[in-house]
């Protein structure tokens, strides 16, 4: 059973995972769902017989599972990392259902103190699963917290201070802590360390993408072509996260045209049109970064400030979430001096470099 709830109310502040866009504290207890999230549960795999693809890592994990269930002891600490929207939360939450043990569900920066990672301590029963998402985003005083947690299975809790001060140790029940990242060169040695297995989570191909678009259609009661499927597929980066979204829009954008029921080529096309999905998968905002790098910077090198400042997107955001695919895609190369503009990215676009007059007014 899923335990969130129970703990995120003893936040002091509950402001949680969607940190940031929420404008009102005083919430109900369970987290806001937006309509991502929401897409995210509807579409997440059960059992790891629903997941697709990730051969090799799901190979892997039936091993340890069927070994843990053989031994009757907890699965060791598991670490999953990868990029957003590759399925770490679902095969964290797929888990301990094929084990039949309880999960809780934690995330880095909303256990703020040790005392918030506390009551998910003490509530965890034996074998049972804490997930903690994001968790290269713990504050060094909680990770200090949970490294005894998870090699002894014991906390040590200091009471009091200065000459009075008291050092208890709780022993807790043996358990697993399923930690996922997208940042796992975030992770302190210390606690990488702490992990028994890591898995790597990596891009998905065009038949495993197409495989999970034409089974979330179905759970949306949408028909799908396998051309449309494999369409869809193109665009979707590598990623199911984006197919389910890209999913989404196209289940909404043909029932306004009345025709849900036979999703066609022409139909995703269109809709992706109106998207402003191209037939890559670059979006606008992939767009706006290779015109500006071309034509502010005249095709680089640019640094990431400069970048950010100048499409006013926080740098970080485009470290995280653009550059990633203009790099898959080989439409920008980081060098030391700065990000730099190729040739296929400018094939892709139609665009020129501007001439190296230094007269040449700019675009921008
Ligand atoms: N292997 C898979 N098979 C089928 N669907 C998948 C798979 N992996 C992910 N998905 C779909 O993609 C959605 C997003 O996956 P998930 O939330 O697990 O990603 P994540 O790696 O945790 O991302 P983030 O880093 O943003 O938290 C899921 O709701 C699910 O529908
Ligand atoms: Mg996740």
């Amino acid at each position: 059973m899923v335990r969130h709830s129970v703990i995120q109310g003893e936040s002091d502040d509950d402001d949680d995972r969607n940190d940031g866009d929420k404008p009102d504290s005083k919430q109900p207890q369970l987290p806001p769902v937006d309509p991502e999230t929401r897409l995210d549960e509807e579409m997440r795999p059960q059992r790891l017989k629903d997941v697709v693809g990730q051969r090799k890592v799901i190979e892997r994990l039936k091993i340890i599972l069927d070994a843990a269930i053989k031994r009757n002891e907890p699965l060791g600490h598991l670490l999953f990392d990868g990029p957003p929207g590759l399925g770490k939360t679902t095969l964290a939450t797929v888990l301990p259902r094929e084990l039949g043990v309880e999960v809780q569900i934690a995330s880095g920066p909303t256990l703020k103190a040790p005392k918030d990672l506390l009551s998910y301590l003490t509530n965890a029963g034996r074998g049972s699963v804490l997930f903690i998402d994001e968790i290269h985003r713990l504050p060094p005083a909680v990770e200090e917290f949970i490294y005894p947690a998870m090699e002894d299975f014991r906390v040590d809790i200091t009471l009091g201070e200065g000459l009075n001060a008291r050092t208890i140790n709780l022993k807790l029940q043996p358990f697993t802590v399923i930690g996922a990242t997208t940042r796992s060169g975030m992770l302190t040695a210390p606690l990488r360390d702490r992990f028994v297995h890591r898995e790597h989570l990596d891009f998905y191909d065009l038949e495993e993408l197409s495989e999970i678009i034409a089974r979330n259609a179905k759970k949306l009661r949408a028909t799908l072509t396998p051309e449309s499927s494999r369409e869809i597929a193109v665009r979707s980066r590598g990623t199911p996260r984006k197919a389910n979204n890209l999913l989404y829009w196209i289940r909404d954008y043909a029932e306004h045209r009345n025709s849900a029921d036979n999703i066609t080529l022409e139909i995703v096309q269109s809709a992706l049109l109106m998207k402003e999905i191209d037939e890559l998968g670059l979006d606008h905002q992939d767009r706006r970064y290779l015109t500006a790098l071309v034509n502010v910077f005249r095709g680089g090198p640019a640094g990431l400030q400069a970048m950010g400042h100048t499409l006013n997107i926080s740098p970080d955001t485009l470290e995280d979430e653009v550059e990633p695919f203009l790099l898959r895609c080989g439409f920008i190369q980081r060098t030391p001096r700065g990000r730099m503009i190729t040739v296929a990215a400018l094939e892709h676009l139609k665009l020129t470099l501007p001439d190296d007059d230094p007269q040449q007014p700019r675009l921008f």
